[in-house]
């Protein structure tokens, strides 16, 4: 199986930019907050345990996470290409998803973007209950006021975009980000994207980058 990696800041795209890929048949995107959404949805023990960590912007602990992706990647066909997003967040989870003997890591790909700009984005994100797509209040109107221009469902703030959150959710990116930066460069599979530039103009590079 074929895997791209996302990495980057809350806030910097990377959920956006998968979602768009997916309009092309071979990619499927695979969003670890979104598995972990719908469990806390659902009431699922997963989601009692990472609700605790998620509401303060603090990362679910590795060993539930490297569980949690090791079982989702076993039930995908061996021929699709997979957008994760999300995963891995620390270098353990990224030494993890290496071992697994069924995938090779085409790229990383990192959305880099000024911490001051991702505030504004995130505080002013608006999400589709059902589907996960992302909207901004200003920069990203669904086309009829709170309703999912792709599956009709309502759009909602996420409960972890809260500026308090947020802020939280920044340092702990930075405090995890350069061991993944060195782990990926070492191994010569580090594509950088300037994430501060219009969404289409992004996945028009994003479409070079992964051909
Ligand atoms: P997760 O859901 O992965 O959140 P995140 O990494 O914080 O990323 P976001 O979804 O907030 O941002 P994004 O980069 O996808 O931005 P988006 O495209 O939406 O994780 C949530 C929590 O789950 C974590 O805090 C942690 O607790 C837990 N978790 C998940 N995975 C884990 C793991 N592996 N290990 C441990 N814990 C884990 O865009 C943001 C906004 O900007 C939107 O409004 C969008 O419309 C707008 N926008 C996007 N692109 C542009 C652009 N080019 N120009 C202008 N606006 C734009």
């Amino acid at each position: 199986m074929q895997l791209t990696v996302f990495l980057g800041a809350p806030g910097s795209g990377k959920g956006t930019q998968a979602k768009k890929l997916t309009q092309h048949d071979h990619f499927i995107h695979l969003s670890t907050g979104d598995i972990l959404r719908s469990a806390i949805k659902e009431g699922t023990p997963l989601g009692v345990e990472a609700k605790k960590f998620m509401d303060h912007g603090e990362l679910v602990p590795d060993t539930t996470m490297i569980g949690l992706i090791q079982e989702t990647l076993k039930n995908l066909a061996p021929h699709q290409h997979v957008i994760l997003d999300g995963f891995p967040r620390t270098v353990a989870q990224a030494e993890a998803l290496e071992a697994q003997s069924t995938t090779k890591i085409r790229s990383a790909v990192l959305f880099e973007i000024a911490d001051d700009l991702l505030v504004e984005r995130l505080t002013g994100r608006r999400v589709c209950k059902q589907c996960g797509q992302p909207y901004h209040v200003r920069h990203m109107r669904p086309q009829h006021e709170g309703k999912c221009d792709a599956c009709g469902s309502e759009v909602v703030q996420r409960s972890d975009d809260t500026e308090s959150v947020v802020k939280r959710r920044l340092e702990v990116f930075h405090s995890q980000n350069k061991g993944l930066v060195d782990f990926y460069s070492k191994k010569g599979n580090l594509k950088r994207v300037n994430a501060n530039q219009a969404p289409e103009k992004i996945q028009n590079l994003l479409m070079e980058l992964l051909a």
